[in-house]
């Protein structure tokens, strides 16, 4: 079924979003006046290839990089205007973060890793705990991994403790930058089934990814080019092996030139 795109509210709009870097003294454009509205609810993704501005326009919404240019409305409010207190405070309320590179603390353990993030809100520490470990079980990270510290773990396992850190506080909104990137079929497939059940309980995701099977996964697809949105694709409500959403998402990249 097709989602209905009108009746959705926008958890964050950008208006004329710019983004460029100065090298030497070239500059660079990378985000070009972009508009966009992201719905809350939604598991949004974003593609395009690889050097299109995709982290660049994550690392904008979510607040960890200042535009050059435009507005970023959250929840009606202008991030944009934040001072960087404010915009830390904003961030550790509303956003989870799995992005290309996990920094984890090296000096404690992967489990501790996650409950340092988890303690913050005030939370029962039991409950965080409890729902630390079922994080981690449902991302397939066994519990004698969980005792590790960084420097003894592959770097699909850091990704895994990345994203169970990232969730563990319920944000509003999950930013993941190819969150599967570093893990095999089983492994992806386990992580993608905990989005979707972070999608199915209402947060707001938006992940970029270059694989076709977890882009199946979305509502709503937006493809990047030459510094704007080139394309959009609404797939609605995920169902397995869904044939007709697997040729609707091939002929839109088709059309992208992907
Ligand atoms: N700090 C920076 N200084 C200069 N150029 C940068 C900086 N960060 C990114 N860029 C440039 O901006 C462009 C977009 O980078 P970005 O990381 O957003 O691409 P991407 O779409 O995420 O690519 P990938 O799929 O490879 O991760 C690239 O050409 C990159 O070289
Ligand atoms: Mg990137």
């Amino acid at each position: 079924m097709q989602h209905k795109q009108k009746e959705k509210k926008a958890i964050i709009t950008v208006k004329g979003l710019q983004k460029s870097f100065s090298t030497g003294e070239v500059e660079q454009v990378i985000i070009n006046n972009l508009d966009l509205d992201i719905y809350e609810g939604d598991f949004t993704i974003i593609m395009g290839s690889s050097g299109a501005g995709k982290s660049t326009l994550m690392y904008a919404l979510s607040g960890m990089d200042r535009p050059s240019g435009g507005r970023i409305l959250f929840d009606g409010k202008d991030i944009t205007e934040y001072k960087d207190d404010e915009l830390a405070v904003f961030r550790r309320k509303n956003c989870g973060f799995v992005f290309q590179q996990i920094y984890l603390l090296e000096k404690m353990s992967l489990m501790d890793n996650v409950l340092t993030t988890g303690f913050l809100t005030g939370e029962k520490k039991n409950n965080v705990i409890k729902r630390a470990e079922d994080l981690f079980d449902k991302v397939n990270l066994p519990k004698i991994t969980r005792k590790k510290n960084s420097s003894q773990i592959s770097g699909g396992e850091a990704q895994r403790v990345g994203i169970v850190r990232a969730l563990i506080n319920r944000p509003k909104v999950v930013f993941a930058d190819e969150p599967t990137g570093a893990l095999n079929s089983n492994n992806s497939d386990a992580v993608l089934d905990v989005f979707s059940k972070v999608h199915e309980e209402g947060q707001s995701i938006i992940m970029v990814t270059h694989d076709k099977k977890t882009a199946l996964r979305a509502d709503r697809i937006i493809y990047l080019k030459d510094g704007k949105i080139f394309g959009e694709c609404l797939l609605g409500n995920y169902q397995k092996e869904d044939v007709e959403r697997t040729r609707k998402l091939n002929q839109f990249l088709e059309e992208m030139g992907w």
